[in-house]
């Protein structure tokens, strides 16, 4: 077993997951992780794991100190009542973790049942169980008894959540239990038990490492970095409210400027409105001249109409009147024809006639002839 160190470790799970560096169990980190390189552990099991705040401090300890630890966490990834329920996620990112930093370590992830685990961990064979399940008085009692034989010789078992706010009824429990064997405590942080029920050689050896002081150190410390964790995060949101400030500042002088020019715009737009209204009133006065004009038009057009109605009127009476004349003088000139036929006729009968006078005459001269022969 080495001398107590106290670290200052890098969490590199938290590039992954930045939410541990915020989680309840984030105030025991440091402490976790120097217990870890104090003790040199064979076995470590965890039951209750969710985004792995706890475990990876674990994990973290190991990778840095070297040491030849089986890391076992159990969990359903799937929540439960007070923790919540909660989706694939959180167990897809605690995987990417442990593939991203942690993936030489013997590492375990059992996802199932605390009671399911129990057949596959070897009796006294953990050197440290960190029991973080359900906060039930009756949750808490049945992980500490079921998983008690799997504890080795000298192992030591820590419970989450036994100075928790909520009142859960793991406080009741460590109230108890803790009368019953050595115990060393701390309070922050929702408060971390640390339980020596397998003998006392490890909680003598921390003792002679002045283990009480280190535990207000590292309760200082962790109430430190959650203050400073505070502080930045009140700097990071006094940033922010700057910024936005800055932001809305910028947006209220373009805002202005914008204003400023559709000023200008309207302006322009209202001597562009007057000109268009005079120009408007002046095609009004135009359609207005253009509308009595086509009245006119309109009463000329009527009239001409009139006369072209008078005149077509006339023009039928004309037609009518040249039929009428055509038809007489078809009708005269078949008159002509019949009298032009008829003098013809006596034409000819003029010429019979004085054919017959005159073969008459000669006939009279013969016979005047004759008698004066005679
Ligand atoms: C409080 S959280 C663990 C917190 C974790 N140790 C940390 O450092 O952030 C409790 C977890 O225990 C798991 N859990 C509760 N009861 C369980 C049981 N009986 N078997 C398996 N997992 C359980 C839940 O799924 C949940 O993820």
């Amino acid at each position: 077993m080495n001398k107590w160190d106290i670290s200052t470790p890098t969490f590199e799970s938290d590039q992954i997951n930045e939410k541990l560096k915020v989680a309840p169990w984030e105030g025991h980190r440091w402490f976790a992780y120097d217990y870890i390189n104090f003790i040199e552990p064979n076995t470590i099991v965890e039951l209750g794991t969710h985004y792995g705040c706890s475990f990876f401090s674990f994990c973290q300890a190991v990778k840095d100190f070297n040491l030849n630890t089986n890391l076992i966490a159990v969990d359903t990834w799937a929540g439960d009542e007070q923790a919540g329920y909660y989706d694939e996620e959180v167990y897809r990112t605690v995987k990417s973790t442990v593939s991203a930093y942690f993936s030489h370590l013997n590492i375990d992830l059992k996802r199932m049942t605390f009671d399911n685990a129990l057949s596959e961990v070897n009796e006294s064979t953990v050197d440290l169980i960190h029991i973080d399940g359900l906060h039930t008085y009756e949750a808490v009692k049945h992980d500490f008894e079921t998983w008690l034989p799997k504890l080795s010789k000298d192992g030591v078992i820590f419970f989450h959540d036994v100075f928790s706010p909520l009142e859960y009824g793991s406080n009741v429990f460590w109230s108890e239990i803790k009368q019953r064997y050595s115990y060393l405590e701390f309070k922050h942080s929702w408060g971390l038990g640390i339980l020596f029920p397998k003998g006392d050689k490890v909680y003598n050896l921390l003792l002679d490492q002045n283990i009480e002081d280190k535990i207000n150190l590292y309760t200082y410390k962790a109430l430190y970095s959650f203050e400073q964790i505070k502080t930045n995060d009140l700097s990071f949101m006094v940033e922010e409210r700057d910024k936005i400030i800055n932001d809305n500042t910028r947006m209220i002088a373009e805002r202005d400027e914008a204003i400023k020019n559709n000023e200008i715009m309207i302006s322009e737009r209202d001597e562009t409105i007057r000109s268009n209204e005079t120009m408007i009133s002046e095609r009004d006065e135009i359609i207005e001249k253009n509308e009595s004009m086509i009245y006119e038009r309109d009463v000329a057009l009527g009239a001409t109409e009139k006369l072209v109605k008078e005149r077509d009127r006339l023009i039928r009476n004309m037609e009518k009147m040249i039929e009428e004349r055509d038809q007489l003088c078809n009708q005269y000139q078949n008159e002509i024809q019949n009298l032009r036929a008829n003098i013809m006729d006596l034409y000819k009968r003029i010429e019979l006639l004085e054919t017959k006078v005159n073969y008459y005459e000669s006939k009279k001269i013969i016979f005047n002839f004759r008698n004066k022969a005679d």
